[in-house]
């Protein structure tokens, strides 16, 4: 199963698991305590999956958009914010094209997409070509793990990343300011994964 059949088919139930609705809260909550949203910013939520990071930050900002490689959960995110009456913009991504992500935003946000990406230094250069000039990116992902956090059936490109590699990606991308935080803790199957937030300007 590619990954993109793997989250379509799992777009449906995505919400029903506790963990992934509190990892998105806190990762949300971090990147407000981080960058200071108004509703000024245009925003893209990279990967935005069922859009549990960008239904939280849409009230927050002017616009958001969400871009994704799997049908299936644009779906389910459309449903939900025409049900909960909040505007997001949508864009179906193919992973082996770039330049699509529109624009130029305000502020770049991702949330435990990267490890999904192959290529996440010509990723980052990629969000500079879709920034306004002091645009951000705000980007949360797992720290480096053992392999336990995916089922073994599931593809992913990174087990985890160190924060020393991703500083380094964003600085050779040219972003300026760079933070690594530690966003939350989460926790599964009686185990905690640390999950960081990267903060970085864009000239
Ligand atoms: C673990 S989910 C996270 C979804 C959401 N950000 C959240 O926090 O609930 C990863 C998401 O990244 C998407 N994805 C995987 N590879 C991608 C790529 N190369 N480009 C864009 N999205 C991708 C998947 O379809 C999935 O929706």
């Amino acid at each position: 199963m590619t990954g993109t059949e793997h989250f379509d088919q799992a777009a449906a139930t995505w919400d029903l698991a506790d963990r992934r609705v509190l990892l998105a809260r806190a990762v949300s909550e971090a990147i407000a305590n981080r960058v200071p949203l108004s509703q000024e910013l245009t925003v893209l939520d990279f990967g935005c999956g069922t859009g549990l990071v960008t239904l939280e930050l849409a009230p927050m900002v002017r616009s958001i958009t969400g871009a994704d490689t799997s049908p299936g959960m644009l779906k389910t995110l459309a449903e939900k914010a025409k049900t909960q009456g909040t505007p997001v913009h949508l864009i179906p991504l193919d992973a082996t094209e770039t330049g699509k992500l529109g624009g130029p935003y305000d502020l770049i946000v991702s949330s435990m997409t990267l490890h999904h990406v192959a290529d996440v230094a010509a990723l980052f250069n990629q969000f500079t070509q879709h920034l306004r000039p002091g645009g951000q990116v705000a980007l949360a992902d797992l720290d480096e793990e053992d392999g336990t956090f995916h089922d073994a059936s599931m593809t992913i490109h990174h087990r985890g990343f160190s924060r020393d590699q991703i500083q380094t990606w964003l600085a050779e991308a040219g972003f300026r300011e760079i933070n690594l935080e530690t966003a939350t803790i989460t926790q599964k199957d009686g185990k905690g994964y640390p999950v960081f937030l990267a903060t970085a300007r864009w000239h």
